[in-house]
C-alpha cells in the first residue's frame, strides 16, 4: 500500500488513534476516581460500624472509665485506630496513643455533642490522609465524645495497587488501539486508493474498470457505478474516435469528389480564355462540357447540403395529409423522357387502393425520384416498375429495374454517401454518391426503413415503407446498415 505523507490514511488513522487514546485516558481516570470512592465508601462505612459497635458497648455495659479505657486500646491496636474520648468542654480523657492532643475538627466535636454521629476526611501537613468518626456516647461518668481515627494510607496503597493495575491495562487497550486504528483505516482507505488509482487512469485517457470493491457499504456502489461510467466514457471515446475517422474520410472523399470536375472545369475554361479553339463546333462542345460539370457540382453541392441538414436535425419536416399516388405518378411521367432515352419501359403497376399518407410531400418525392432515377441510370432497353401498396400499418413503396444489378457485398454498402460501385461508370453519369444517403434519411425520419434485394445482371428491386400516420410504429425502422465508411478509392 502507497502512504503518502498528508494522506487520507494519516489523517484517519491519527484521528481513529486520538479519539481512542482520549478514551482510553479518559475511561482510566474515571476508573480510578470510581475505585477511590469505592474504597472510601467501604472504609468509611467500617469506621462508621465499628465506632458505633463501641459506643453501644460502652453505653450498654456502663463501665467505668478505666474498664473502657482497656476495651477501647485491645480494639485500636489492631484496627489501626487511635481512639479518644473528649468531654463536653472539648479536652481529650483519653487517647490510646501518649501523644498530646486530637485533630478533631471543632465543627465535628459541636455536631457529636448536639448527639450526631459524623465523619470527616482531613489531610495533614505531610499529605497523609485520614479518617475520622465523632460520636456521642453515654458512659457511667456522663457524656462523651468517642472519636476514632485511622490513617488511609492503607486504602491509598490499595487504590495505588488498582491503578497500577489499570494502567498497565490501559497500556494493553492503547496497543490494541493502534492496531485496530490502523486496521481500520487500512480498509477504509485501500478501496479509497483503488478509486483514486481509477479516477487518475481516466485523467490520462485510459477508460480501465477497477476491481469491484467488496465493502459492503457505499464504496462498494461507488465502485459499480465507477464502473458503469468507466464503461459510458470508453463508449463515447469510441464513438469519438469513429466519428474523427467518419470526418477524415467524409473529407478526403469530398475533396476527391471536388477535385475531378474541378480539373475538367480547369481544362476546358484555360482552353476556351486564351483564344485557342477556333473551331465553332468544338467551342460549344467545351462549352457544354462545362456546362455538365458545373451542373455536376451544383448537383453535388445541394446534395451535400441536404444531407448535411438532415444530420444536424436542421431539415425541416412538414407533415400533411397527401395522397402518395398522385406524388408517384408525377415522379413516372416526368422522368418518362428519360426512361425512354435509355430505352426503358417505365411502368407504375397498380397494387390497389392505397389511401393518403401524412408525411412531408417533399421529401417523398425526393425519395422516389432518387429511386427512379438510378433505375434508369442502371438500367438499358429494361423494364421499370414502381409499386405502391399498403402493408399492415405501413406504406410500401418499390422500385424494381432489369438493370445491371449489383453483387451481394456492395449491397450494403450503396447507403453510405459517396459510395458507388463503378467509379468510372459513376463518371460518365455524373453521379455523387449521395443519392441513396439521402433516401436512406428521410424514409428514417418519416419512421420508414428502406431495403434492397439485387442480383448482378439480373436487376435491383429498391423498396421502402413509412407509417401511414407518419408516427413510428415499434418494428418499423430496419437495422442499421451503418454509416461505416466505404472506400471509394
Ligand atoms: N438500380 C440500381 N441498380 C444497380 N446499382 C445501383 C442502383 N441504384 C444504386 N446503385 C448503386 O449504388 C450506388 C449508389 O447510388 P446513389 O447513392 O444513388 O449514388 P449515385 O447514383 O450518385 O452513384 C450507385 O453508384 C450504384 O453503384
Ligand atoms: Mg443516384
Amino acid at each position: 500500500m502507497r502512504i503518502r505523507k498528508r494522506s487520507f490514511f494519516w489523517q484517519l488513522f491519527l484521528g481513529f488513534l486520538v479519539v481512542m487514546l482520549a478514551a482510553n485516558v479518559g475511561l482510566y481516570f474515571y476508573m480510578v476516581s470510581v475505585i477511590k470512592s469505592y474504597v472510601y465508601n467501604i472504609e468509611s462505612r467500617n469506621i462508621m460500624r465499628e465506632s458505633l459497635v463501641m459506643a453501644t458497648d460502652m453505653a450498654n455495659n456502663q463501665r467505668t472509665l478505666a474498664e473502657d479505657e482497656s476495651f477501647l486500646k485491645t480494639l485500636a491496636q489492631p484496627l489501626d485506630y487511635r481512639i479518644w474520648l473528649i468531654n463536653s468542654n472539648g479536652a481529650v480523657v483519653f487517647d490510646t496513643r501518649p501523644i498530646a492532643g486530637s485533630n478533631i475538627s471543632r465543627a465535628s466535636l459541636r455536631q457529636a455533642l448536639a448527639g450526631a454521629a459524623n465523619l470527616t476526611v482531613t489531610t495533614n501537613s505531610r499529605l497523609e490522609s485520614f479518617l475520622t468518626v465523632a460520636r456521642p456516647v453515654t458512659v457511667r461518668g456522663g457524656s462523651l465524645v468517642l472519636a476514632v481515627n485511622t490513617p488511609i494510607s492503607g486504602i491509598n496503597s490499595a487504590v495505588r495497587d488498582v491503578e497500577k493495575q489499570l494502567f498497565l491495562g490501559g497500556v494493553l487497550v492503547a496497543i490494541a488501539s493502534v492496531l485496530v486504528a490502523f486496521y481500520f483505516t487500512r480498509k477504509l482507505t485501500m478501496p479509497i486508493n483503488t478509486l483514486i488509482r481509477g479516477t487518475e487512469q481516466v485523467g490520462v485517457g485510459n477508460y480501465e474498470e477497477i476491481e469491484v470493491l467488496n465493502t459492503n457499504n457505499e464504496l462498494q456502489e461507488f465502485s459499480v457505478s465507477f464502473n458503469n461510467m468507466i464503461r459510458r466514457l470508453s463508449r463515447i471515446d469510441e464513438e469519438q474516435k469513429k466519428l474523427d475517422i467518419l470526418k477524415s474520410n467524409f473529407l478526403s472523399d469530398l475533396s476527391h469528389e471536388l477535385r475531378t470536375p474541378l480539373t475538367t472545369l480547369e481544362a476546358f475554361t484555360e482552353a476556351l480564355k486564351d483564344g485557342m479553339v477556333e473551331d465553332e463546333a468544338k467551342k460549344r462542345q467545351y462549352v457544354g462540357a462545362l456546362y455538365e460539370e458545373t451542373m455536376h457540382l451544383k448537383r453535388l453541392t445541394s446534395d451535400l447540403l441536404q444531407l448535411a441538414r438532415i444530420e444536424s436535425g436542421h431539415l425541416v419536416v412538414e407533415m400533411a395529409a397527401f395522397d402518395p399516388l398522385e406524388v408517384i405518378r408525377g415522379v413516372v411521367n416526368n422522368r418518362l423522357p428519360a426512361a425512354r432515352a435509355k430505352g426503358d419501359r417505365l411502368l407504375l403497376a397498380a397494387g390497389g387502393p392505397v389511401p393518403r399518407i401524412l408525411g412531408d410531400r417533399d421529401h417523398f418525392r425526393q425519395i422516389v425520384t432518387n429511386l427512379v432515377n438510378n433505375a434508369i441510370q442502371f438500367t438499358s432497353g429494361g423494364t421499370i416498375t414502381v409499386r405502391a401498396g399498403v402493408e399492415g400499418e405501413d406504406l410500401t413503396v418499390s422500385v424494381t429495374d432489369t438493370g445491371i444489378g449489383m453483387e451481394e457485398e456492395a449491397m450494403s454498402y450503396i447507403w453510405t454517401r459517396f459510395f458507388k460501385v463503378d467509379k468510372a461508370r459513376a463518371r460518365q453519369h455524373q453521379e455523387s454518391g449521395l443519392g441513396l444517403s439521402i433516401v436512406k434519411k428521410l424514409v428514417e425520419l418519416h419512421h420508414g426503413c428502406v431495403g434492397v434485394e439485387s442480383k448482378p445482371g439480373a436487376g435491383s428491386r429498391f423498396y421502402f415503407r413509412i407509417p401511414l400516420t407518419g408516427a413510428a410504429t415499434a418494428g418499423a425502422l430496419g437495422p442499421d446498415p451503418g454509416d461505416q465508411t466505404a472506400g471509394t478509392d
